[in-house]
């Protein structure tokens, strides 16, 4: 190797050294919160042990990891997410864009935030076990969970209830096949991202300017009901689940997913596990991959990233907080 072969390798790894990964930013789902060891903080690690410099961000709203949890109960996810524009767009890190990793109801809020901002815009976007299509059942509660215990017990006097629907995260996306009529009128939020009723142009927009929207489901998932609507899948009236792709969000291309598919930009993947019991292998192998792109070349860096795999025995599990 001369002097200038190998200035040249130099110049590429300290270009890689100084940070010009492009950013991610991570959603956590409910009854987690941003920064738990465990979890997001465990997430962000992974990240950044394969991708040396990386700048991370997981979101938090409140002032307070409790707070946070608290917010991915209660509130509305229309002004939360018009919280988490104004986050985002402040983040002087992140002006150039970023990758961005949804973990369940994180999923399909991060989409709201790239149809409805995306400024900075996201580049790929990936989502772990999410309910873009809705829930047809409220999750359940861990064991001693009070918060959750707490949202259950509210939301029990009816979804779409005045209160509840304006109060209770997951009544947003609570999507009830037998009632459609209803669930269009009075859900607030997810009839919205979807173009259900009202087509907005800028939604599809937007997510057509996705580089990739890859969409994770959990083979065992048991907590999202149905768990297929981690790809966009749902009952109609009848109880039968319908595939993407025999939908009119599909079909007449409300959102984009078309485009997006026809252009090679939307990926379906499966992790085998229950909800949100994530194999840090398949984070590192299936995830990593779609970040760290540079920044300011928009050739995918993928096939020259070195995965370090040796640290790792193939079994360990990431057991996230997360319950949906
Ligand atoms: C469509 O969405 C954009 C982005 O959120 C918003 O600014 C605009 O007001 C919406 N258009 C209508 C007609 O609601």
């Amino acid at each position: 190797m001369n002097f200038f072969t190998a200035l040249f390798f130099l110049t590429i790894f300290a270009n890689h050294v100084q940070g010009t990964y492009r950013p991610v930013v991570l959603w956590h789902g409910m009854g987690d919160n941003c920064c738990d060891d465990e979890s997001m903080g465990k997430v962000q690690q992974v990240i950044k042990d394969a991708l040396p410099g990386i700048y991370t961000y997981s979101i938090m709203l409140g002032d307070n990891e409790r707070e946070d949890k608290k917010f991915s109960f209660f509130g509305n996810i229309n002004d939360q997410l018009i919280k988490v524009c104004d986050l985002l767009k402040i983040d002087e890190n992140l002006k150039y864009g970023f990758d961005a990793i949804g973990f369940s109801q994180g999923g399909q809020f991060l989409r709201a935030y790239v149809q409805r901002c995306n400024d900075p815009p996201v580049h790929n976007l990936i989502t772990f076990g999410s309910q873009h299509s809705g829930i047809s059942d409220l999750p359940g509660c861990e064991k001693g969970d009070g918060l959750c215990q707490l949202m259950r017990t509210i939301a029990r006097r009816g979804v779409y209830s005045n209160y509840v629907r304006t109060h209770i995260i997951q009544a947003q996306y609570y999507k009830d096949p037998k009632i459609l009529d209803i669930y269009l009128e009075k859900n607030i939020f997810l009839p919205d991202i979807n173009n259900e009723l009202f087509k907005n142009e800028t939604y599809k927009t937007n997510l057509q300017s996705l580089n990739k929207l890859v969409l994770i489901r959990f083979t065992e998932d048991k907590t999202v009901v149905p768990k297929d609507s981690a790809w966009f899948s749902f009952y109609n009236s009848e109880g039968e689940l319908l595939d993407l792709f025999h939908q009119p969000i599909y079909t007449e291309d409300w959102i984009g997913l078309k485009s997006l598919y026809e252009n090679g930009k939307l990926e379906f993947k499966d992790c085998e596990g229950a909800h949100m019991q994530i194999p840090l292998e398949y984070l590192i192998q299936q995830v990593i991959p779609y970040l760290g792109s540079d920044i300011g070349d928009e050739e995918d860096y993928r096939d020259n990233i070195l995965i370090e795999q040796n640290n790792n025995d193939g079994n360990t599990r990431l057991s996230l907080n997360i319950q949906i």
